[in-house]
């Protein structure tokens, strides 16, 4: 069997490496039996280059793990319709080339539906040969079509042959669009896979020190004290009033402890653009006192283990983020969501998050109401560390019968 896996944009890279190493494992246990060569799995890795640089990208194949692509598209940023053409245009040529007999894509962003779109019209013969396409975290919806993510899930999910989901509100989802059962399969979430391969590891990161993010606690232990704060989706961060209503409501817990913000290069943008520099204390380590109290510090964007290292000892996480919300979760640290819906429900039910909508006033309620909240140690269903073994079993079993 020969498996193609495309990732393209940050939040691919940890959902994809858990499938990648799975792959790996399984060809290490059949080196040995004479008979293991035809179950070998031949593997190509496909990068769009959607992200790019060095910190939305390269240091994610480092700390995970990852191998080189085989192949790099180098596709770029773009408006939504010529990077998705972008992608199909370069991917196409690829696909062709290497045959694959699965085509796995991940999560949901353009690079997800450029490919399964351009994979559901090939054709490798004249029998209309094509591969099969793998939606790894199928039938989350926000119900917010005016989420380009959401766009591209449900298309996406509706070219798909194999639907791996990550949580139950995706099997009702897939359901009530009439995606028929026998595509779909509740494996868990590989994003949890990374997160629990890398926990320990993370531990080795040196970013609480560096961003001095201690206090002395009793008997001369360094206490972690601060808080985490991620913003990047369009409708947050590219309109200035909806911005400031954020920050304003962050007022109150950044005179309580600092925040650190890791901002993503389109929120870094748009805070020079709307002139909001001097809302921030812009350095890579405090330099004095008054940051350690307090105050919302933008940092650059962070590596895989840093920030994961920064997730597990915040006192709260303040994000807009979808896989935030899934990891804060499984670490029982208490979350607030800055949006008015979610497409991962299980993390309310079961986890630690709230949805704060993104006025000032329930921006500042919700934190109120979720500092020093405990977790209940529950975690999502199936949501074990081992769910790219369970993908892996579907896909065998496809082509073993
Ligand atoms: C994309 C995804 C979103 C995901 C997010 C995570 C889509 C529709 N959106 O949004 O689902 O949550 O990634 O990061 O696919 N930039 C850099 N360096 C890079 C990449 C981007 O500086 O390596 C800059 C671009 O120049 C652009 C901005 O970041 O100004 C936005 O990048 P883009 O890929 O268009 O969308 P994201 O907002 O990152």
């Amino acid at each position: 069997m020969k498996i193609m896996t495309v990732v393209g944009a940050r939040p691919n890279f940890m959902k994809a490496a858990p499938i990648i190493a799975a792959i790996h494992e399984h060809n290490a246990q059949l080196a040995g039996d004479p008979r293991g060569s035809s179950r070998e799995i031949r593997h190509v890795l496909v990068h769009t280059g959607q992200h790019y640089d060095q910190a939305m990208s390269d240091s994610f194949f480092a700390d995970l793990n990852l191998p080189h692509p085989d192949v790099y598209l180098g596709v770029g940023s773009a408006s939504h319709a010529v990077q998705t053409a972008e992608v199909m245009r370069q991917f196409e040529p690829a696909l062709l080339r290497e045959q694959p007999d699965v085509l796995i894509v991940v999560g949901d962003v353009n690079s997800t539906i450029a490919c399964a779109l351009a994979a559901a019209k090939i054709s490798f013969d004249s029998s209309g040969r094509r591969p099969l396409i793998a939606h790894v975290e199928a039938g989350l919806r926000s119900f917010d079509r005016a989420m380009p993510e959401e766009i591209n899930r449900i298309l996406t999910d509706h070219l798909a042959d194999l639907l791996f989901v990550t949580e139950e509100s995706g099997l009702r989802n897939l359901a009530a669009e009439g995606i028929p059962d026998d595509k779909v399969h509740f494996v868990g979430n590989t994003m949890i896979d990374s997160l629990r391969a890398y926990e320990k590891k993370a531990e080795s990161s040196t970013i609480l020190s560096d961003l001095k993010l201690t206090v002395d606690g009793p008997d001369c232990t360094a206490i972690p004290h601060y808080a985490l704060l991620t913003l990047h989706r369009p409708a947050n961060a590219d309109n200035r009033d909806v911005l400031l209503s954020i920050l304003d409501g962050l007022e109150e817990l950044a005179r309580e402890c600092p925040i650190i913000f890791p901002a993503h290069p389109r929120t870094w943008h748009r805070i020079q653009e709307f002139r909001l520099d001097t809302r921030f204390h812009q350095s890579t380590a405090a330099s004095g006192d008054s940051e350690r109290r307090g105050g919302i510090r933008l940092v650059k964007p962070l590596g895989y283990l840093d920030f994961l290292q920064l997730m597990k000892h915040a006192c709260l996480v303040v994000t807009d983020s979808g896989g935030i919300q899934e990891e804060t979760t499984c670490l029982g640290i208490p979350c607030v969501t800055v949006r008015e819906n979610t497409e991962r429900p299980v993390t309310i039910e079961v986890g630690t998050n709230v949805l704060a909508g993104i006025t000032t006033t329930s921006i500042r309620d919700a934190i109120r109401r979720q500092a020093g909240v405990k977790s209940t140690g529950a975690v999502p269903e199936k949501w074990d560390g081992r769910t790219a073994n369970r993908i892996l079993d579907v896909l065998i079993d496809c082509f073993d019968t």
